[in-house]
């Protein structure tokens, strides 16, 4: 499965709303960028246990995600919400595919940016192709971590989107962070959903993976 940008409604499903105090904010990264790290830290949080933000995120899954699929579709159950702070090392992720990290290969990820990106804040990817020829030479040729991360970072684009769109992936893309050399924070959201008859294994249905309620 190629990555791929797919629209959504984006006036209907605001999660940028979740995070600000005032609805008239504009940029959602220029906004959080005013506040200490450990109150957003806070915010995500808070977000993350919110009942509305929940439902709105089900419903989401249910309008906008389902339709994507001819079969039925079980979803993360509750999503991964990622800041990258400007200059920040430590939350660099090394470049890596999800299949190495006990997710299966039939699983589709999606990538959901709060505003526009572009460059060194963004999600950088690698094709699909390319993803699987490197990781056969990572495989075959035993590379260790930075070796891995070098060969992989020359390969590797930003993902380029605007706010309102979002990127699907597979577990077998080759994608990581680097360095945010932007000014602003960027803010995203990203989780999986996969087949429901299919097999579950570490990744529980239940546990991880959660049924859409008709
Ligand atoms: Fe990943």
């Amino acid at each position: 499965m190629e990555a791929k940008y797919l629209n959504y409604n984006n006036k209907k499903f605001d999660f940028s709303s979740f995070f600000k105090n005032n609805q008239s904010v504009k940029n959602i990264s220029h906004y959080i960028a005013k506040f200490p790290k450990d109150i957003i830290k806070k915010k995500i949080k808070v977000v993350k246990e919110d009942k509305k933000f929940i439902r709105t995120y089900k419903n989401f899954i249910k309008t906008e995600i389902q339709k994507l699929f001819k079969y039925e579709i079980v979803f993360q159950k509750l999503p991964n919400i990622r800041v990258l702070y400007p200059n920040d090392i430590e939350a660099v992720v090394p470049y890596h595919c999800d299949k190495w990290y006990n997710h299966s290969n039939d699983e589709i990820n999606f990538w959901l940016p709060l505003h526009q990106v572009s460059s060194t804040e963004s999600m950088q990817i690698v094709n699909l192709n390319k993803s699987i020829e490197l990781e056969k030479k990572i495989l075959n040729e035993k590379f260790s971590y930075n070796k891995i991360n070098k060969l992989i970072s020359k390969y590797a684009k930003p993902v380029k989107c605007d706010f309102g769109k979002i990127l699907k992936f597979s577990p077998l893309h080759l994608h990581g962070n680097v360095i945010n050399r932007t000014k602003f924070p960027r803010i995203s959201i990203d989780f999986r959903v996969k087949k429901l008859n299919s097999k579950f294994r570490s990744k529980t249905l239940g546990g991880y993976f959660d049924v859409i309620k008709k």
